[in-house]
């Protein structure tokens, strides 16, 4: 039988993704429901290695449900990568008390804590935290409903504008290796052409596309672009179209970081909110080395190792929908 739980720590990091404040405040008042102690690490591995960590009660987490960002901080610490780093952490960690931490980040936070787990057997839960949705075993991850909303604000407003000038606008989104953001923010904003890691079309290809589009009096065409496609970055990709279609006025908008900020969607503060109950209950319930994903509805709790070693994939029905609406 797995050991009592009575002390947990929660924290975030990686790249910090709207939601995440929303899932913090459901971890801290789910243990506190379940007469747990939970304390807050600030700045992620680093926090963890330099024992900057503090009791939290219902209180602190108060109004801010509604705010983007991490209010526990978030760093990429090289130090953790170590082993005495690791070290230090638990000894930190060991010395406040704690018996469970709660993390919240991508696939970056998981190895890391892969690894801690592995070397202290200390009972480990993380809740997927990034805009990317690039972790297989949950539909959706924190953050990424809210980024592809405003990436779709953002593509709608292009739209202005590239329709008063008759422009060709390239629009660069993130999503690391992974074309989640692209491909849906693509189909929602009516992109002419959405370029994505996972389907990568050739210049040649493209232009054709383009071409066709000028042929059936397409006034402006949007083509989104996946930051990490190999056809090069929005900027690349648009100077070799220019080259071969120099009739076309053409413009590039890299959306960048604003992508990460923002009040969370309503749709990424419900599902912070269960992932934060689910990953308390779950890490009571004797689950460890685990993320926790909804999926088709239901709550899954996957072995990390499952969950880092491919990307989420791109439904193949968005693809095909893409390519059909956007002649
Ligand atoms: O993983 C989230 C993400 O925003 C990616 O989409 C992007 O490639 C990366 O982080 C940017 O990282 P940083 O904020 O360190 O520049």
């Amino acid at each position: 039988m797995s050991k009592e739980i009575n002390n947990i720590a929660v924290f975030t990091s990686g790249g910090d993704a709207p939601g995440m404040n929303a899932a913090i405040r459901a971890v801290v008042r789910t243990s506190i429901f379940y007469n747990k102690k939970i304390f807050g690490i600030y700045r992620g591995y680093e926090g963890m290695i330099e024992g900057d960590i503090e009791e939290l009660d219902a209180r602190s987490v108060g109004n801010i449900i509604q705010r983007g960002g991490t209010i526990l901080k978030s760093a990429r610490s090289d130090e953790f990568r170590t082993k005495e780093g690791r070290q230090k952490a638990y000894e930190n960690l060991k010395e406040k008390g704690i018996d469970a931490l709660v993390a919240i980040g991508g696939d970056g936070t998981f190895t890391g804590l892969h690894n801690f787990y592995l070397e202290h057997k200390m009972p480990v839960i993380c809740i997927p935290g990034t805009i990317d949705n690039d972790l297989p075993g949950t539909d959706f991850t924190i953050g990424y409903d809210t980024a592809t909303n405003t990436v779709v604000d953002a593509v709608d407003k292009i739209r202005d504008t590239a329709l008063s000038h008759n422009r060709l606008f390239f629009i660069e989104v993130m999503g690391r290796d992974s074309g989640y953001i692209a491909i849906n923010s693509g189909i929602a904003g009516g992109a002419a052409a959405i370029i994505i890691p996972e389907d990568e079309m050739t210049i040649d290809e493209l232009v054709a596309k383009l071409d066709k589009g000028v042929e059936s009096k397409k006034s402006s065409s949007l083509v989104v672009v996946a930051e990490g496609g190999k056809l090069g970055n929005a900027l690349q990709i648009a100077e070799e179209v220019h080259k071969r279609f120099p009739y076309y006025d053409t413009k590039v908008t890299i959306l960048g970081h604003l992508q990460r900020g923002g009040s969370p969607t309503y749709f990424d503060r419900v599902l912070a909110s269960k992932m934060g109950v689910y990953a308390v209950e779950g890490i009571m319930a004797g689950k460890t080395d685990v993320m926790v994903g909804i999926q088709n509805g239901i709550t899954v709790y996957n072995d990390f190792e499952s969950t880092m070693v491919k990307n989420h994939e791109i439904e193949p029905e968005a693809l095909r929908i893409s390519k059909i609406l956007s002649i």
